[in-house]
């Protein structure tokens, strides 16, 4: 058991020997584990750090924001703005990008994020998590704009999430593997607990808000009717059902034992392609969940292959255990 690395020791090491990242991607990512130790603290305070309940003020998307949700997202521009890696940020919960300001040195890259994923968990003691996608800035561009943003999730150099559940875990990739660490309180450390994550191909656990049947697609009911007739149906074996609410809770557990999660395009908004943001949502799971040995898809095309169109865009992600991805695929594309 490699209990005794630390996220300190396991990026000296990428960066040293397997060669996948340049010392400013380390620091980094350093420093983005920093601030995920600065939001695992205010959310273990809960109502004593008077932090729990809304903020009585909405995002660019129209969703109330939680006080947590601001807390969270300052923790992170904080951490992030003044170590001269960075050129510029965007956040879930912040209109348009955020350039370092000139005071500080401009770096190459680009850090997205969603900073407190499953804000509806916040106020229940539930699972919720940060999410994260670092990109390098395009040679090209000499003044940071938000179109610099604008690239496809197979263009991620790094891409995370730290949830804030029983254990407070960080899960990240740089393009070699999917490797998890626990913050071990005492020390104030990301130790590693498991390298070369892999989800099994086949799975009999499926997560999709059921509560939405009525407003989905043909294909999305034709897999979840056949998953619910179990041993009887066409399948030939009995399906369970988890919804966390939570991306990032739905997805580690996925990365932990395998499953398929699906938030589908449905009929409620038909004019939104889904309701989860491909750049600092989708993006970052997918890169995992695919590095992971699983798939990932908006129902007829690779997540990591779609060139967005705006900063918020959103998305129809099913990802997960392989086989059951390109089941639902097929399913769609033969309509
Ligand atoms: O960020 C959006 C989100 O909170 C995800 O974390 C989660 O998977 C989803 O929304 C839950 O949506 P709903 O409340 O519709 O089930
Ligand atoms: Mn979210």
């Amino acid at each position: 058991m490699s209990s005794k690395i630390s996220l300190t020791r396991y990026l000296v090491e990428q960066q040293r020997s397997e060669g996948h990242i340049p010392s400013q991607l380390r620091l980094l990512l350093e420093v983005v584990a920093r601030a995920c130790k600065g939001i695992s603290q205010a959310v273990n305070k809960g109502a004593l750090g008077g932090v729990l309940g809304t903020a009585h003020s909405e995002n660019v998307q129209g969703e109330v924001q939680k006080k947590l949700d601001i807390i969270a997202n300052e923790v992170l521009i904080e951490a992030n703005e003044w170590g001269g890696h960075l050129a510029a940020m965007a956040s879930e919960e912040m209109d348009s990008i955020y350039v370092v300001p000139n005071r500080y040195p401009q770096g190459e890259y680009l850090l997205l994020f969603d900073p407190l994923d499953g804000s509806s968990n916040i106020d229940i003691n539930g699972g919720i998590g940060t999410i994260f996608s670092v990109l390098k800035k395009p040679e090209a561009s000499a003044e940071v704009e938000e179109k610099d943003f604008l690239q496809a999730g197979k263009q991620q150099v790094a891409a995370g999430y730290c949830i804030y559940g029983p254990q407070t875990t960080l899960v990240l990739t740089v393009g070699d593997g999917v490797a998890m660490f626990t913050l071990d309180r005492e020390q104030g450390s990301f130790m590693l607990i498991e390298e070369n994550v892999q989800i099994p191909r086949d799975t009999q656990e499926f997560a999709i808000n059921m509560s939405n049947m009525r407003h989905w697609d043909a294909p999305v009911k034709r897999y979840i009717d056949e998953c619910l007739q179990g041993k009887e149906g066409p399948r030939g074996k009995d399906f369970n059902m988890r919804w966390v609410a939570a991306m990032v809770a739905d997805v580690h557990r996925i990365l932990s034992r395998g499953g398929v999660f699906m938030y589908p395009w449905d009929r409620r908004e038909p004019d939104k392609p889904g309701k989860l943001r491909l750049l600092y949502e989708a993006n970052p799971m997918s890169w995992l969940i695919e590095q992971a040995g699983g798939a990932a898809t908006n129902t007829r095309q690779r997540i990591l292959d779609i060139e967005p169109g705006k900063l918020h865009e959103r998305v129809s992600v099913v990802l997960g255990s392989k086989n059951e991805v390109e089941r639902i695929t097929r399913y769609h594309t033969a309509q």
